[in-house]
């Protein structure tokens, strides 16, 4: 059986968080994707945090989570939520403050893996692409009402789709139900010229799945709300670490960064000394990369979906 889900960066994820959870012993550290636990696991091989609450919007990956996690050092809290529900998740159990918070953005392994979930074409089943089967429309229900000119929209905005309006209407006509059919009306509505520049190794229809997935599940708009609530709730020295998988993420999750990092802005020419102007409430960690982190050539070569992660990092230095 394949694995669950190969975490990635779990080295760099746990070097990044370590300082936050020593420096407090009652903390409670918030794993927002459990997937398969594996994060988790890495994190209580070396910290030791009061508590972990560990948010999945998918039954299976928390059922699976509870179970290679059971013996664990510290209580447990397990919950089927999503990223925008974080506040009133943390609420619910009368946490103010956390000392880290971990995120690794996107579908795991398993999701992928399993065909009749219909993430992926490489085996045909129902489109159905829902991280949380318990919840929303499934994509294949997406495809019955849409109109061209807001799919076209959809696969340009979320898969960066350059013949967008032509894969669109091909779509729109034959309105595909399964993976199968959906890979198979893309490549045949692509020129031959856009097929040649994607060349051998990426599928035509890899950029209108991603951009589907995207939109069925709402992530980037989960991540925003991940991105604007997750700092709040740190405590002076908690740390948040995201790993994020392609550009259209990445770019959301150091903007914010930066954002937050960036001092406020105050009038030219105000007398006031440079200890009492403002300074930003979060900062990068010193000694981490600016520009994030990414695997090393050992994680390259052992995992090669590491290949597209990045990891960022902040701290919470002023309440
Ligand atoms: C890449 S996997 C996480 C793997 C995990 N870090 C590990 O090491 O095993 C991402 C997980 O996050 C979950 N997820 C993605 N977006 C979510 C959201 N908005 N709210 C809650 N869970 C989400 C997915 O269901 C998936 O199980």
């Amino acid at each position: 059986m394949p694995e669950f889900h190969v975490s990635v960066l779990a080295q760099q994820l746990c070097d990044a968080v370590a300082p936050a959870i020593d420096a407090h012993p009652d903390g409670v550290v918030v794993d927002a994707t459990c997937g398969a636990g594996g994060h988790t696991h890495a994190i209580l091989q070396r910290s030791r945090p009061a508590r972990v609450i560990l948010l999945d919007q998918d039954p299976a990956a928390l059922a699976h989570a509870k179970a290679r996690l059971a013996g664990a050092p510290c209580p447990l809290e397990f919950r089927h939520a999503r990223f925008s529900t974080l506040g009133a998740v943390l609420d619910d159990l009368n946490i103010p403050q956390i000392a880290a918070l971990i995120a690794d953005i996107g579908v795991s392994s398993h999701q992928l893996d399993t065909g009749g979930r219909g993430f992926s074409f490489r085996e045909d089943a129902p489109l159905d692409m829902r991280m949380d089967p318990t919840a929303g429309p499934t994509a294949a229900q997406v495809l019955e009402n849409i109109e061209v000119g807001e799919l076209a929209d959809l696969l340009r905005r979320y898969g960066e789709e350059p013949e967008a309006r032509r894969v669109a209407a091909a779509i729109v006509a034959a309105r595909p139900t399964t993976t199968g059919a959906l890979a198979s009306v893309v490549e045949n509505a692509m020129s031959g010229r856009a097929r040649r520049l994607l060349g051998k190794r990426i599928h035509p229809a890899t950029r209108t799945f991603q951009a589907l997935r995207i939109f069925v599940n709402r992530e980037l708009d989960e991540l925003d709300a991940l991105l604007e609530h997750g700092p709040q709730r740190l405590c002076v020295g908690g740390r948040m670490a995201v790993i994020s998988f392609h550009s259209l993420e990445d770019r959301r999750v150091k903007r914010r960064f930066t954002e937050l990092t960036r001092a406020p802005e105050l009038p030219r020419g105000l007398p006031m000394t440079a200890a009492e102007l403002p300074r930003a409430r979060f900062a990068i960690p010193a000694g981490f990369p600016r520009r994030g982190a990414q695997a090393d050539q050992a994680e390259l070569d052992s995992n090669p979906r590491s290949r597209s992660a990045r990891l960022r990092v902040i701290e919470r230095v002023m309440p």
